[in-house]
């Protein structure tokens, strides 16, 4: 196991947005071709901060999917795991937190800040404090190395490290990697409101499959500058919603930053910055729409169902490996 290996996964909440196609599915296309990659559907972990979830699991599952293939996830090159499906994810994390002290995860401020913001202190369930040795266990039972997570989650692959340093001594071993996280270019991408970063939850998202009309919409809605009444009244860029979006998805930067001069002088109009954002964004959505219904359910479900039994083959093996030293 000595080559670099690739993992990172998404719990199935909802749709897809374009914070999510600049934050982590544009570096998995370039990942697919670099390294062995798994993607991992945390069905398991989606349940930690609210069981009634469960009842959407499903459908979401699918949906996750979709998005990744239509946006061009090789089903040929990457190994989709759906979590609750391996088994041996559970025992390997039943292990690990014998080796890990309350304390220890009450100080992670990642687990701080979501028990603030999913559980508001209250109503703290075993399975959300576990979730961080649980996601140390998606890592290491495949063997892999990289893990791309977006900025939040980077103190619980800190933890991680941790985690397997206590195994490696308490077991006289070394037999995982340590775990480098893969930040993205662009960790974050605000919302059409210009303030939140883009979430479904905060309803200013733009999703993949939006159709042009809805996007046209979203666009219309965003803030330019309040002072900025007449055409060839001078403009301001910064905290210009639609500028931040430019800056993004604008492809000839030469171009933006003639823009903006022109703007700051005074007589270029919202309703032309908002038609070139509009194209700018339809021409990585356009494609990944016709691709949304590529695959029927039924084909998608097959391709997740092959990833998770080969996952599941290494997984026997591995944990195999992983009882025999902690049995000696
Ligand atoms: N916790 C991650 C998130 O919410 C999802 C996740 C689960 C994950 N298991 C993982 C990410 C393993 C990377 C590696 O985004």
């Amino acid at each position: 196991m000595n080559q670099s290996m690739v993992l990172t996964g998404d719990r199935p909440t909802g749709q897809l947005h374009l914070g999510h196609y600049v934050g982590s599915l544009t570096q998995r296309l370039t990942l697919q071709n670099q390294y062995p990659l798994f993607v991992l559907i945390a069905d398991t972990q989606v349940l930690n901060n609210d069981v009634i979830k469960g009842s959407h699991v499903k459908e979401n599952i699918l949906s996750l999917m979709r998005s990744y293939l239509a946006c061009g996830l090789d089903p040929q090159k990457v190994i989709f795991i759906l979590q609750s499906r391996v088994p041996a994810l559970f025992e390997l994390t039943q292990y690990l937190s014998n080796l890990v002290s309350l304390s220890l995860v009450m100080r992670n401020p990642t687990i701080k800040t979501e028990n603030k913001l999913y559980n508001d202190n209250e109503q703290l369930n075993m399975g959300f404090l576990n979730y961080p040795i649980a996601q140390t266990a998606d890592v290491i039972l495949f063997g892999a190395n990289l893990v791309p997570v977006g900025e939040d989650q980077v103190p619980i692959l800190q933890f991680a490290n941790d985690v397997i340093d206590k195994f490696h001594y308490q077991f006289n071993t070394s037999m995982f990697k340590t775990i480098e996280p893969l930040l993205s270019h662009y960790p974050r991408l605000i919302g059409i409101d210009g303030v939140n970063k883009m979430a479904k939850s905060l309803n200013n998202a733009i999703f993949l499959f939006d159709d042009e009309k809805s996007l046209k919409e979203k666009i219309n809605k965003m803030y330019t500058d309040p002072g900025h009444i007449r055409v060839s009244d001078p403009g301001q860029v910064q905290g210009n919603v639609v500028f931040s979006f430019l800056d993004v998805f604008m492809r000839d930067k030469q171009h933006l930053e003639a823009l903006k001069e022109h703007y700051k002088k005074g007589g270029l109009g919202d309703v032309t910055l908002k038609k070139l954002l509009f194209e700018e964004i339809n021409i990585i959505l356009k494609p990944i729409k016709e691709k949304e219904f590529a695959y029927s359910d039924k084909e998608l479900l097959d391709i997740l169902q092959s990833g998770t039994s080969y996952a599941n083959i290494i997984a026997q093996d591995n944990m195999e490996k992983i009882r025999d030293v902690i049995f000696r």
